[in-house]
């Protein structure tokens, strides 16, 4: 199947009230692993890359490792989507590069440092949904800025993070501002703020509703039931991945991440998109790590990769199934981007459509 688009998916995903992993790739390893999970289980899938992926790894070896993998998995509806774009050129470039679907940060200025006043957010994330539409890609909206409740910080490894304190009215999505920034952005999906935050140190302890406010989501859900709702920050941090870290010889502090119920119960609140990337990472070098040890004379990379590679399938298998997206991949249709710009023009897909509009 060709690529679809994030709008197609997520709209079958609210129909059918399941959400999907977004996983953040960088190398071949991390798309062929997250592919054979999705294959085993029948899952659609979103491949996401950071701006950081895109200079690691190169627009053009992305866009034909994906393809690649869309050719060997035909089955699996595949999205490619920019991970926190900060402005028009770094959207628009991805679009033409191959991707089906965007992310417009405007939470913050185009550094991805400064928290960006309301009138930048909407200006800029309006026009680039303007542009993406135009050529039937799919476009997700940030309002609230990602960070701890506990710290009022994002996180310091965090590749795209607000420097300074931030306070409660910024970590915190309004449910009233975020019906109006999707009625007058036009945005196909909405990234909101809840207490998470990227990377390994999310909590210092078990997360309850003081630190997670899944009442947050409830509260734009209500206001907004048929809009797409995105929830970065959602690796849950496994105590087994710490544990396997450590026990190779890492120095991970105890850490908390998002719960996969609460990813459930965010789901069931229209959470449809759910992005991951630490998870990803601590999988591949918890193996890393034990091959090296067990192995001291080991030189093949081969001999990493492939325990990395199993331990990254088994962590994305669980995730499609705890999100109720195994099963799905056959009944996602795979609309062109073509047929997607035709139905933006004549008005069929607003953000109120999405879940009228499944296909
Ligand atoms: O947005 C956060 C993701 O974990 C991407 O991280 O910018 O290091 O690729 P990165
Ligand atoms: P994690 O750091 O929790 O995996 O979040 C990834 C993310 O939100 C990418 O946009
Ligand atoms: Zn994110």
């Amino acid at each position: 199947m060709a690529l679809v688009t994030l709008r197609e998916m997520l709209d079958h995903a609210a129909e059918q009230g399941y959400g999907v992993p977004a996983f953040n790739i960088n190398s071949m390893e991390q798309g062929i692993a997250i592919l054979r999970a999705a294959e085993a289980v029948e899952a659609p899938v979103i491949l996401q890359a950071s701006r950081g992926a895109r200079s690691y790894a190169g627009d053009v070896m992305l866009r034909h490792m994906v393809q690649a993998l869309a050719e060997m998995h035909p089955r699996i509806p595949i999205v490619l989507h920019q991970d926190h774009g900060n402005d028009d050129a770094t959207c628009l470039s991805a679009i033409r590069h191959g991707f089906t679907s965007v992310m417009m940060d405007g939470s913050l200025e185009a550094d991805m440092k400064t928290p960006a006043s309301w009138d930048y957010n909407v200006a800029i994330t309006a026009r680039v949904t303007r542009a993406a539409h135009a050529v039937g890609a799919s476009v997700e909206g940030e309002l609230g800025v990602l960070g701890s409740l506990e710290s009022g910080e994002a996180a310091a490894e965090d590749g795209s993070g607000a420097e300074g304190k931030l306070d409660q009215s910024q970590l915190l999505t309004d449910p009233d501002e975020a019906a109006e920034f999707v009625r007058l952005t036009g945005v196909d999906a909405l990234a909101i703020a809840c207490g998470t935050s990227h990377g390994a140190y999310k909590f210092t302890r078990a997360p309850d509703g003081e630190i997670l406010s899944m009442a947050t989501i409830a509260a734009i859900h209500a206001k907004l039931p048929d809009t797409h709702l995105v929830m970065h920050g959602s690796s849950s941090v496994p105590q087994y991945l710490q544990d396997l870290i450590n026990a190779e010889g890492g120095e991970m502090p105890q850490t908390w991440g998002v719960p996969v119920e609460e990813i459930e119960r965010g789901i069931r609140m229209g959470v449809r998109k759910v992005n991951i990337d630490t998870d990803c990472r601590m999988a591949m070098t918890g193996q890393f790590r034990r091959v090296a040890r067990a192995h001291p004379r080991e030189f093949d990379p081969r001999k990493f990769l492939i325990p990395a590679m199993a331990e990254l399938e088994t962590l994305c298998r669980d995730r499609f199934e705890r999100f109720g997206a195994a099963g799905q991949a056959g009944r996602i249709r795979g609309l062109s981007m073509d047929e997607m710009a035709r139905r933006y023009a004549s008005g069929a897909l607003t953000p109120e459509t999405a879940t009228a509009k499944a296909a």
